[in-house]
């Protein structure tokens, strides 16, 4: 949460700020702000709200070559201009990405002191602390303002009376850097770096990086050079760009044919059988070192995850479950450390993570290696935290989303799951080779099902269109569709403020039928053949409490009209398979109902892409 970016270089500092503030603004939305040397000080212009109205009040004469910006998502004060960031104090200033956990008792220290803040940030108060603790040696300051830090950040720090220079030190939360002709970068992401460089390091925590015109010199805590691991990124800036797409959003729902694609190609291999005659195709991990007795050492697997990453570990489930028998448990992150959880050597926890910072996610992964279990982690950010400290790591290559609302990230975290257990079902004699091989096929075949759905979209504005007005909306299903309603109802929820609640069809009756009135919007997801009959029943009891259903299903279903306003018909495919497509068509449906509405659809309220606070 919150983006980060400094430059100092040959370039005007202003214009770099700006221009990566915009880029990174999917991280924080409520206020931003720059400070830059100029004229023998430090100028800082802040502003409410998004990066346009900050640039609005950034003057064409404000020109300088070194300086900081951030964007915020508020987590200590309101959203105001000033509890926006940089921070500063004496001859600090600052910019952070996390939170200070022992704010208040350094708050409380500081103005024994004699000092006051000005805002209600944690923040400030770190401002407060280092300048307390500089007398001209910025390496011994960070290192004793470390020492008494509590919490995450992420800080890039301006010293008065250095020009030119910005120091960075990070514990959790993200930087990134380089060093190219035109300057040194940092930010808090590889976004914002890609006009500059696709060649990047990633700050180790608690380390230094000093970055000047000409280079950036890392050292650790005892002020010994260390060398910065280099790595690079294979797509380009167009990848992060709308490339005339209204939104990011349908950018990147239109991208899930190559995205899927670029996860699961790499990992299928083409074998003759020992005939000579018939060709198959197989599952193989070597690319990513993932050993097949991972998966025959254990008996139990723990999978944890927030959001739509734990819905798509939903529907791991379900795969895992149904191919290897071994059990399974989903957990959300957030809860996964406080209840106690059991895991050993023979307990494989799996986290999925897109950005592979979420806080809650990480904290998880390290419960799980505190208490001795194995981890594997599905993510697609190279070299994130959650990457970084997993002992098997399975990379997604949806390439980056920026959009908060997650779509191609989360079939190519299904993608993951399909490959994972298909390699695992092989490796321990649970499917035949022709069988593991059909399937493969099949999973090339989703993104045919994929690009069919996305042939509707004009039904998709259609039907939105219906929802435009909805204040309250359920969805249905059950098996795979059951994990796949509660995806549909965040996808919703998040970008049309509309309330809506997943369920599992059979359960309605159980309570939630009470709530389905005359119109109500009910989603049907009903691709799951073996449970079919079950589901039509479902419907015909929404139907009768006088529901709108919009039924998804597959084209060879045969559903009587009358209990559907609306039918969205997906490909025939292998129940397993369905979830793809049908999938595609929710985002659509949430998408085209944000539109219609007049939302801000790649930045909802309140949310951030990145959750890198508890
Ligand atoms: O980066 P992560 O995959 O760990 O993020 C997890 C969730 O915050 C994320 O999936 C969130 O639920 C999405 N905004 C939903 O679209």
């Amino acid at each position: 949460m919150c983006g980060i970016i400094g430059f100092t270089g040959h370039l005007n500092s202003a214009e770099v700020l700006l221009k990566g503030l915009g880029e990174l603004e999917y991280r924080g939305y409520d206020s931003a702000g720059i400070a830059c040397f100029m004229d023998g000080g430090i100028r800082i212009i802040k502003s409410v709200g998004k990066v346009a109205a900050l640039k609005e009040k950034v003057p064409a004469a404000f020109v300088s070559s070194c300086g900081i910006g951030h964007t915020r998502w508020a987590t200590h004060g309101g959203v105001s201009e000033v509890n926006a960031h940089p921070h500063s104090c004496g001859k600090v200033t600052l910019i952070h990405n996390g939170i200070i956990e022992n704010y208040h008792e350094l708050e409380h220290e500081l103005k024994l002191g004699g000092r006051q803040p000005s805002s209600q940030t944690d923040t400030e108060i770190a401002a407060m602390l280092i300048d307390s603790l500089y007398y001209g040696d910025a390496y011994q300051t960070i290192k004793a303002a470390v020492d008494k830090l509590e919490g995450a950040y992420a800080f890039c720090i301006l010293f008065s009376d250095q020009p030119d220079v910005i120091y960075c030190i990070r514990k959790g939360s993200p930087l990134v850097a380089c060093s190219t002709e035109q300057g040194s970068v940092v930010a808090s992401d590889m976004v914002a770096l890609l006009r500059y460089s696709k060649d990047y390091f990633i700050l180790p925590e608690f380390h230094i990086a000093k970055l000047t015109k000409t280079s950036i010199t890392l050292t650790d805590l005892n002020e010994e050079r260390v060398e910065p691991e280099m790595l690079s990124v294979t797509w380009d800036m167009s990848a992060a760009q709308k490339n005339g797409f209204k939104h990011y959003m349908l950018k990147e729902i239109y991208e899930q044919p190559e995205a899927i694609t670029r996860t699961i190609a790499p990992r299928i291999k083409k074998y003759t059988g020992e005939d000579s005659k018939k060709e198959y195709l197989l599952p193989d991990l070597t690319c990513d070192n993932i050993p097949d007795s991972l998966f025959s050492d254990i008996n139990r697997i723990i999978i944890t995850a927030c959001g739509t990453a734990m819905h798509a570990g939903l529907m791991g489930k379900v795969l895992l479950e149904r191919l290897l028998r071994i059990p399974v448990t989903v957990d959300i992150a957030s809860e996964f450390r406080y209840q106690d959880p059991i895991m050993d050597r023979n307990t494989l926890v799996i986290t999925v993570s897109q950005s592979g910072e979420t806080a809650d996610t990480l904290a998880a992964l390290r419960l799980a290696h505190e208490m001795g279990a194995k981890t594997l982690s599905i993510v697609n950010v190279k070299g994130s935290a959650i990457a970084r400290e997993s002992d098997y790591v399975f990379y997604t290559h949806a390439g980056p989303e920026i959009a908060v609302a997650s779509t191609k990230a989360y079939t190519a975290q299904l993608s993951a799951f399909y490959i994972l257990a298909f390699r695992f079902a092989y490796a321990k004699g649970c499917l035949a080779k022709n069988e593991v091989s059909n399937y493969l096929q099949k999973l090339y075949d989703v993104v045919l099902s994929i690009e069919e759905v996305l042939k509707q979209a004009d039904y998709f504005k259609k039907i939105s269109k219906e929802l435009i007005h909805t204040e309250n909306l359920f969805f249905i299903g059950r098996g795979m569709d059951s994990a796949l309603a509660c995806e549909g109802s965040i996808k919703l929820k998040e970008i049309t403020y509309i309330h809506s609640e997943a369920y599992a069809a059979g359960e309605l009756k159980h309570g939630t039928l009470s709530l389905i009135t005359e119109g109500i919007p009910v989603i049907a997801l009903a691709t799951q053949s073996n449970v079919l009959s079950k589901m039509v029943s479902n419907m015909k009891e929404v139907r009768a409490r006088g529901a709108m259903v919009i039924c998804i299903t597959t084209k060879d279903a045969v559903i009587e009209s009358s209990l559907y306003d609306f039918r969205i018909d997906i490909p025939a495919t292998e129940d397993i398979f369905a979830p793809y497509a049908a999938a595609v068509a929710l985002q659509m449906i949430a998408y085209y109902t944000s539109a219609s509405r007049g939302l801000d659809v790649d930045q909802p309220r309140n949310l951030a892409k990145s959750v890198t606070v508890e």
